[in-house]
């Protein structure tokens, strides 16, 4: 299957997998074309005001409502419930792919989350890791899905059409959206950032202009695909943290065509305009912010994705690495590739830290001894892809994050060979 994709980010976007599937000058016709049925998805409340409104109206074989009730499944997602809080930076290695056969959701992880679900604002975050494509049908009804894939390929089957997504690459599903997750390679681990808040978007540019970071071209939207069969399919939802479960007699992925802007989209951080210094110090990451979701206060995120791409360093006379810091948001970071700027060694690919609200944080003892004494040059990072999903809320581990074997004992010491470099008699 070739797969097609729309360029944009918030456009009022239109597919029809069938010619003349989508009704003309009106939404709701009494007679859809083809005989489908007509159904709205509602990804903010219908009073929102415009500009942040999101809505997609479906054409499908079967409406959604013809299932019977959903049970509660036995096996829940991995994680656990949430763990004692604590104040300490912690950091883990990567999670192992499970030998028994375990797909997109049996993978899912619980890591750390800062509400519950019932909650219109925070986030969860899990490790996800499979080895076999999903035969079930999810949808998520406490939030946005963010993935970022650390290793393999995922081919991810949507009502509104098919993504293919690959490391380096992201995807983002609206709240409720109805998928499967297919495995293209033998196995495939990652990270989701679950946003109970306000839809993920493009932050503003402010004195940046109208150019710059994330582009709003480079995101793509699938166009219709349907699938059109008898084949029993289980569907399975997450609602207030809890997996239930019903089985119907044709596939949920039935939308012959669709118009609207509540979709789901996928963007190549390979494609992310990275702005930075040219003369000395350097911005705060926030200049990397990829997507963000806000809170009602101007400026505070509720979640903020932000990367740490390849780039220049040409600052002069700067202490080039992230800076030593006390932050009042919650970093839970992850490595993509390569090597983050501000770690010599132990922040591994698939691995993560977590350094919650105001606990010191920034480079180790070897990368600061380093970036003191090293003479200054332009110089290119390589190699490497970090991110964070930032958020405004205290982020409490899983009771799984917290016992895992993964979990290093000894994170504080990599700050412990930090250079005594004082000297009062030397300016
Ligand atoms: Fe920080």
């Amino acid at each position: 299957m070739h797969l097609e994709y729309q360029s944009g980010f918030g456009n009022e976007f239109a597919s029809e997998a069938l010619p003349g599937a989508l009704p003309v000058g009106q939404n709701s016709p009494q007679k859809a074309p083809y005989g489908l049925y007509t159904e709205l998805f509602s990804g903010t409340a219908f009073t929102m005001v415009r500009s942040e409104a999101r809505r997609t109206w479906l054409y499908r074989i079967q409406p959604s409502a013809n299932h019977p009730a959903f049970v509660k499944l036995e096996r829940q997602l991995a994680g656990g419930p949430l763990g004692a809080v604590t104040p300490n930076r912690l950091r883990w290695n990567p999670l192992d792919i499970p030998a028994e056969a375990t797909d997109f959701i049996d993978g899912l992880v619980g890591m750390v989350a800062n509400s519950g679900s019932e909650n219109p604002s925070g986030i969860s975050i899990y490790n996800y890791r499979a080895n076999r494509s999903m035969e079930r049908v999810f949808f998520n009804a406490d939030g946005e899905l963010l993935i970022v894939p650390e290793q393999g390929r995922l081919r991810i089957a949507t009502e509104l059409g098919v993504l293919e997504v690959a490391p380096l690459e992201i995807v983002v599903l609206p709240r409720g959206l109805k998928f499967r997750v297919e495995l293209l390679d033998a196995q495939a681990r990652g990270y989701v950032a679950e946003n109970h808040g306000a839809p993920l978007r493009l932050p503003d540019l402010g004195p940046i202009g109208s150019n710059g970071l994330a582009n709003p071209r480079d995101f793509l939207t699938p166009v219709a695909h349907y699938e059109d069969h008898k084949k029993p399919t289980t569907l399975v939802q997450k609602f207030l943290g809890e997996l239930w479960a019903c089985e119907l007699d044709h596939s949920p992925l039935n939308v012959v065509a669709w118009h609207g802007n509540n979709v789901p989209y996928k963007y190549d951080l390979r494609r992310f305009n990275t702005l930075g210094t040219v003369s000395f110090d350097h911005p705060d990451p926030s200049i990397f912010t990829v997507l963000t979701s806000p809170t009602s206060v101007h400026g505070l995120a509720n979640l903020d994705f932000v990367i740490f791409p390849p780039r220049w360093m040409v600052a002069e006379n700067t202490f080039r690495p992230p800076w030593f810091h006390r932050n009042l948001m919650n970093e839970y970071m992850g490595l993509i590739q390569g090597a983050y700027d501000a770690k010599a060694e132990g922040f591994l690919p698939g691995g993560a830290s977590l350094h919650s609200c105001m606990s010191a944080h920034g480079p180790d003892g070897e990368t600061c001894t380093k970036a003191i004494n090293v003479e200054l040059a332009p110089h290119k990072i390589d190699n490497t892809m970090a991110f964070m999903f930032e958020t405004s809320q205290v982020l409490r581990p899983t009771q799984f994050a917290l016992e895992c074997p993964q979990l290093q004992p000894s994170y504080d010491a990599c700050w412990a060979s930090l250079p005594a470099t004082f000297n009062p008699n030397r300016r």
